[in-house]
């Protein structure tokens, strides 16, 4: 059931966990025994690992790497074999979450801290399907402020130099600095630190990547381009697949 709050769809709660656990559902299906499966972090990945858990424990053969500390501890505790990277460099599948998808599938990702690792599995993979309830999906990105790692080192010019480089590429805006509730820095799993840049509007995502690539201090942006393949969204509608031209 969808209700409306002004010009502002809103979807209640329960509906949006049951939208990500459809979509989460419809993704197991291209789990196959034997694969070696990328595990996204977030709140509709966590569906899929509690899903996938359920089919492991009657007898699905697969490994898996987790993109994130709190997605291993869960599908360890889900009785999902893990593997890594080192010793098992090449995947077939990665099944993750986004926080905006824009029609030819680029993703804004990094809401839950951990772009770089999602990014390095997601690269690994022969495929990477996206997961998401319908709100995620947008026509242009950056209404979703632009998660960004960075260095803890000289992380204020790194700010200024982010804010300098957006505003280059012609989506001006703030980067702030992800805090905790007790004003410190949030660390990521690999110990680097997030900006959150205010862009409203990315009309030009790969201009940007690029343009970011070259800030000293950055280790690595939310821009997933060319990385998904298929988006699987549900919503009051149904579910349904986008796949990348
Ligand atoms: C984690 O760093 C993110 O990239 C998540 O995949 C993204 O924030 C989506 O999270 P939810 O599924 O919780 O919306």
């Amino acid at each position: 059931m969808v209700a409306s709050i002004g010009f502002l769809p809103y979807i209640p709660v329960m509906d949006v966990e049951a939208y990500k656990r459809a979509a989460a559902a419809r993704a197991l299906e291209f789990v196959q025994g034997g694969m070696r499966v990328g595990l996204g972090t977030g709140s509709t990945a966590r569906h899929f690992v509690d899903l996938l858990g359920e089919r492991v424990r009657i007898g699905l053969d697969i490994v898996a790497v987790a993109t994130s500390e709190a997605t291993r501890e869960q599908a360890a505790r889900r009785g999902i074999a893990l593997t890594t990277l080192e010793e098992t460099p090449e995947l077939d599948l990665t099944v993750d979450g986004a926080d905006e998808i824009a029609p030819d599938l680029t993703l804004i990702k990094g809401g839950g801290g951990a772009l770089l690792r999602e990014k390095i599995v997601a690269a690994a993979s022969a495929r990477m399907i996206v997961i998401a309830d319908e709100s995620k999906w947008v026509s242009m990105l950056g209404r979703f402020p632009l998660p960004i790692e960075i260095a803890p080192f000289g992380a204020a010019a790194t700010r200024l130099a982010v804010e300098a480089a957006t505003a280059e590429i012609g989506c001006p805006g703030p980067a702030l600095l992800r805090r905790r509730d007790d004003g410190h820095a949030v660390v990521t799993d690999g110990g680097h630190w997030l900006l959150d840049a205010q862009l409203l509007r990315i009309a030009d995502p790969a201009a940007l990547a690029a343009r970011l690539c070259r800030v000293p201090g950055v280790i690595e942006h939310g821009l997933f381009i060319g990385l998904a393949r298929t988006a699987i969204l549900a919503g009051p509608d149904g579910v349904r697949l986008v796949e990348r031209r």
